[in-house]
């Protein structure tokens, strides 16, 4: 990336710092961690790794690192259920709430962590009855309700790697996740509701294993009640084998490198990767990470994390790191607009909660709906929020900020991957003065850089993200490709991790992330990021949301295309998109200014909630879009949607 691009994201001037009673209360509160880690970050992780977390048999060895594999804590024991349940319970905190469940027609239940230790022991022995042996793969293709961390814990439990495949993936998806990992027994449910539907998993199960060889039994959980085809012998019913199972069932002594779970995700080729996450380095991580940037009171916080589990954010954030802290949690079902578009925060007003865990997208889909919802609700209690999952533009930052917390929370903008594991880039919320729109800095012990085209470390400036030492929720590569794993992630920039996003240091030292790097356009030899023009767009206040592509174009190389959703009472005239493009030249350069753009009712999105830019691409190519502001074609919108639905693999 040139200097020229950098020099040209929005320069955002406010900063938050962490405000006085904040502060007095904060777990870190000082820059303590970051210099007992810059002293010794080796250490600094063995430290943490023996604070947070109870192990059968301690390690000696911290990490042995043989560029680009890593083996932390290789020698110790533990068990991840034992340290997510048991040792809760031991405690004598079994009574305590470890999810506050809310289905999405309205059912509810409170899952304490006694019962927890009562259900995961009894999955875990009907796993056992299945034939699941240690090591071997179990698919889960789930709705978000209590039976997915259970059983995500029951085969952590015994020792059993599991893969969950986002419930809102395809037949087709499933299925390739499923032989990719030769899984021997696939979790399902009849379906999960969603806007009021139901999600036809259990059809769609079998569907997928079609053309499949190595699953010998479905285990089904009862949700939506509705008649699903059975297969005699093979498909079992989660409630009747519950019923039966044994409620003890004694954690396996895991060794800390063996695999905990694999994670598929899409790369830059069709096949996607299955990542691999290891047992007490990725536990370490996420336990670390979730205590102290969420700033965790585990006795008075109510924490939510709006994800789904079927992507890492819910691994890492909904089950692993929560439930290692001892945390109380809230789970929610379905969509954010069913029944009415208050539903989120009727649930937070509910349950109290404290922390909410959300990604921009969402956010940015609230602004449009309106104030009005956040505010016919109570929601003082809230006293954190995040953000993750995509730069978050400085407007919706503040509005966050300012509509859902009051004017009073921290909004921890927390970078990281699927493949990091947890939380890499983020503010300290009682020690770290935030910037609306940048993750700030590298957690303690993190070692995080951006580098020029050439490898060489830029001090101040803009270029593309790297990571310079091992962490311990790294992957461990990815499943049965170790080729792939090199070349993908160690070979761009020699000794480094490369992680794909572009990033800017500013004068001050903090790290804005500016998005994918396969997402930056050239135009007429000027590098513009999509996601520079899509923040200059979304600052105005007329401007919902915008999605930006580079378009190919005979005379200046790529052309910008953008597609604009506008607030629900503005009216989306020609005279609105020039004066759009207008202000994104002012603010960016010219060569910033987008050739067209197009107002659309809605933006395609995975159901993960990315816009799919990819496909806006193919679009604004196959068309003669001409040098205007364009209404889109309706019959084009429609065919962005189709698509939009049938390849959620596209995330
Ligand atoms: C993007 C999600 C800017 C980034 C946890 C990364 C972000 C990709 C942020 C990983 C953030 C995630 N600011 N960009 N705070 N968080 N990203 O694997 O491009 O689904 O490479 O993991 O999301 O997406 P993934």
């Amino acid at each position: 990336m040139t200097e020229a691009t950098i020099e040209a994201y929005y320069l955002e001037d406010r900063t938050f710092p962490p405000p006085d009673d904040f502060r007095k209360q904060a777990l870190a509160s000082d820059d303590s961690l970051y210099k007992e880690a810059e002293a010794d970050w080796q250490g600094f992780w063995a430290h943490q790794a023996r604070e947070l977390l109870t192990w059968f048999d301690d390690f000696e060895s911290v990490l042995e690192w043989d560029l680009p594999f890593a083996k932390w804590f290789q020698d110790g024991t533990l068990n991840v259920s034992y340290n997510c349940v048991d040792r809760h319970v031991e405690a004598g905190r079994g009574d305590k709430v470890a999810y506050y469940w809310e289905g999405e027609p309205g059912d509810t239940r409170e899952v304490t962590y006694a019962d927890l230790l009562d259900e995961v022991s009894r999955f875990a022995n009907v796993l056992k009855s299945l034939g699941v042996q240690r090591g071997d793969r179990v698919a889960i293709y789930m709705p978000m309700i209590p039976e997915l961390p259970v059983a995500m814990l029951a085969c952590a439990r015994i020792g059993a790697p599991h893969s969950v495949v986002f419930g809102g993936f395809s037949a087709d998806a499933l299925r390739g996740r499923i032989i990719d990992a030769e899984a021997k027994v696939l979790i399902t449910a009849d379906g999960g509701w969603r806007r009021g539907a139901a999600v036809p998993l259990k059809v769609n199960a079998d569907d997928a294993l079609e053309g499949t060889e190595t699953i010998e039994h479905v285990v089904v959980v009862r949700r939506t009640e509705e008649d699903v085809p059975f297969t005699e012998g093979r498909d079992r019913w989660w409630h009747e084998l519950m019923q039966e199972a044994d409620a003890d069932c004694a954690p396996e002594r895991m060794g800390a490198e063996d695999l905990l779970y694999l994670l598929y995700t899409s790369g830059t080729t069709a096949k996607p990767k299955g990542i691999m996450h290891t047992t007490g380095g990725y536990l370490t991580h996420v336990a670390f990470t979730h205590k102290y940037v969420f700033d965790l009171h585990p006795d008075t916080d109510v924490y939510w994390c709006a994800a789904d589990i079927g992507w890492v954010t819910g691994h890492s954030y909904i089950v692993y790191g929560p439930l290692a802290n001892g945390a109380t949690s809230v789970i929610y079902e379905g969509s954010p607009d069913t029944p009415g578009k208050d539903r989120l925060w009727a649930i937070a007003e509910k349950y109290g909660v404290t922390i909410l865990y959300t990604a921009p997208t969402a956010i940015r889909t609230f602004m449009k709906w309106g104030t009005e919802f956040p505010e016919s609700h109570d929601l003082s209690k809230l006293r954190l929020l995040g953000s993750v999952g995509e730069p978050i533009n400085p407007e919706a930052w503040v509005w966050y900020w300012q509509h859902i917390g009051g004017g009073r929370c921290p909004v921890v903008d927390t970078w990281w991957q699927t493949e990091t594991g947890g939380i890499m880039i983020s503010p300290l919320p009682g020690v770290t003065t935030l910037k609306p729109g940048s993750a700030t800095f590298p957690l303690p012990a993190i070692g995080a850089e951006v580098v020029d085209d050439n490898g060489n470390k830029v001090e101040r400036g803009g270029g593309y993200l790297t990571l310079t030492r091992p962490w311990p929720g790294m992957l461990r590569g990815i499943y049965g490709d170790p080729e792939r794993y090199k070349e993908t992630y160690w070979s761009r920039f020699e000794g480094r991790y490369f992680a794909g996003d572009g990033c800017k240091i500013d004068d001050d030292g903090y790290f804005w992330l500016l998005g994918r790097v396969d997402d930056v356009m050239n135009i007429s030899g000027h590098r513009v990021s999509t996601t520079e023009v899509e923040s200059s767009l979304v600052d105005d206040s007329r401007v919902a949301e915008a999605a930006v592509v580079g378009a190919k174009d005979e005379t200046t190389g790529q052309a910008i295309i953008a597609y604009v959703t506008v607030r629900g009472n503005v009216e989306a005239t020609d005279g609105l998109g020039e004066e759009l493009r207008e202000s994104v030249a002012k603010k960016i350069g010219k060569f910033g200014r987008p050739k067209t753009i197009i107002f659309t009712d809605d933006l395609p999105k995975t159901r993960s909630g990315k816009i799919m830019r990819r496909l806006l691409k193919d679009v604004a190519e196959g068309r003669d879009l001409g040098d205007t502001t364009t209404l889109a074609d309706p019959a084009v919108v429609d065919e962005i949607k189709r698509r939009a639905e049938q390849s959620p693999q596209e995330d």
